[in-house]
């Protein structure tokens, strides 16, 4: 019998839109899949590419930014940065050899529980085809085993 890989995801939410999105989805009894964890952020600008590497290199198979929709940043330009930052740290985790795939990145607001369930849902299968991150150092694997 075999286990299925259940990737382990940290998320990093902004506080304004997609906290919100993520408690909507909540209050809303919206079920999405129990691989994530998540960290409140101020902004979605807040979180540095070094955040992002440093989450993969502690082992977790997957991070997921998530913030304000482009032009509702309450920081008038925070995701404008996370959008040119992430999406070049997309492309450097794959030239570094390390599937670009475990970086996402999504915008939601603090009205769209029902799109935060359906992007945590997406993310884990994304990070799910990337497998276990091999730079891991749990014994244990990522698998949950
Ligand atoms: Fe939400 Fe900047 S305040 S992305």
């Amino acid at each position: 019998m075999t286990t299925e890989f259940e990737p382990k995801i940290i998320a990093f939410l902004c506080n304004w839109c997609s906290y919100a999105g993520a408690d909507l989805a909540g209050v809303s009894r919206f079920n999405y899949k129990p691989n994530i964890r998540i960290i409140r952020v101020p902004c979605s600008g807040r979180v540095s590419p070094m955040l992002v590497l440093k989450s993969l290199a502690e082992g977790l198979d997957g991070v997921l930014v998530s913030g304000c929709h482009p032009g509702d940043c309450h920081y008038a330009e925070g995701n404008y940065h996370t959008r040119r930052r992430m999406t070049l740290l997309k492309k450097l985790l794959d030239y570094m050899g390390i599937d670009g795939r475990r970086l996402q990145l999504s915008w939601v607001s603090a009205s769209e529980g029902k799109k935060w369930a359906d992007v945590v849902n997406e993310a884990v299968e994304e990070v799910r085809k990337a497998g276990p991150n091999p730079f891991s150092t749990n014994t244990k694997g990522s698998s949950g085993k």
